[in-house]
C-alpha cells in the first residue's frame, strides 16, 4: 500500500517542517486544490501548490476539486507533478484527461460518494488512477463512508479482468482500520490528512497505513 499524506491538514505556518516530517516515509504528497464552487471550501491555488512542490522531494498527487479543470491543469503542471486528478462530476472531464496526458502527466479520475463506477466505465482504459472519495469532498476530518468499499472492489475486479493498470486511490476518512479495509478491497494508494498530520509521530502513522 502506497501512502499520500494530504497537506490540507498540515500546519501551513510551518509548512517546510511539516513536509520534511513525511518526506522519508511517504510515497507522494497529496495536494487538494478547491475553487469554492465545486466544493464549499477554498484551500490554496497553483502558486502555493508550486511552493509545496519545491519544498519536498515527494512527487505531487494533485486533486483538482474545481468546476472547470481545463482552466487549472496547465497551471499545476510542475516538474514534480506525478498525477493530476479531475472529478467525473466537473465540466469537460474527458477533455481534461486528454490534456493531462498531452502534458506528459499521469491522469486521474475521481468519483464522489454518490457517483457510481458505471458512470466512468468508458474511461477506465484511459486513466492512470481512479480516486474513490471516502467522504464528501471539501473538508478533512470526516468519517469514512463504508458504502464506498464495494466501488473499490468493483474497480479492482474490472482492472483485473481487463488487464488495466490504474492505481486505485482512496481519499477521506482514512486511518489504520479503514486503510486495512480498503487494502483488502483492492486499493493501492491511500490519502490521509488528519490521521497523519494531527499526530506527532508521522512515521508511525504512515507505517500503520501500509
Ligand atoms: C477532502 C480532501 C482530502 C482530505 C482528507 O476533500 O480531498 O484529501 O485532506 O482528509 P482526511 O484524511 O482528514 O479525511
Ligand atoms: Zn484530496
Amino acid at each position: 500500500m502506497k501512502v499520500a499524506p494530504s497537506v490540507l491538514t498540515a500546519n501551513f505556518i510551518h509548512l517546510d517542517d511539516e513536509l520534511k516530517s513525511v518526506e522519508n516515509d511517504a510515497d507522494y504528497i497529496h495536494v487538494d486544490i478547491m475553487d469554492g464552487h465545486f466544493v464549499n471550501n477554498i484551500s490554496f491555488g497553483p502558486m502555493i501548490a508550486g511552493q509545496i512542490g519545491s519544498l519536498t522531494n515527494l512527487p505531487m498527487d494533485i486533486h483538482l476539486m474545481v468546476e472547470y479543470p481545463l482552466e487549472w491543469i496547465d497551471k499545476v503542471n510542475f516538474p514534480t507533478t506525478e498525477f493530476i486528478t479531475v472529478h467525473a462530476e466537473c465540466h469537460r472531464f474527458a477533455e481534461s484527461l486528454k490534456r493531462i496526458k498531452y502534458l506528459g502527466k499521469k491522469a486521474g479520475l475521481c468519483i464522489k460518494p454518490s457517483t457510481g463506477v458505471d458512470y466512468i466505465l468508458p474511461y477506465l482504459d484511459k486513466v492512470d488512477l481512479v480516486l474513490v472519495m471516502g467522504v464528501e469532498p471539501g473538508h478533512g476530518g470526516q468519517m469514512f463512508i463504508q458504502g464506498q468499499l464495494k466501488k473499490i472492489e468493483e474497480l479492482a475486479r474490472i482492472k483485473q479482468e481487463n488487464g488495466y493498470t490504474y492505481e486505485i486511490e482512496v481519499d477521506g476518512g482514512i486511518n489504520a482500520s479503514t486503510a486495512k479495509q480498503v487494502k483488502d478491497a483492492g486499493a493501492t494508494i491511500v490519502v490521509a490528512g488528519t490521521y497523519i498530520f494531527n499526530f506527532e509521530n508521522r512515521k508511525e502513522r504512515i507505517d500503520s497505513l501500509r
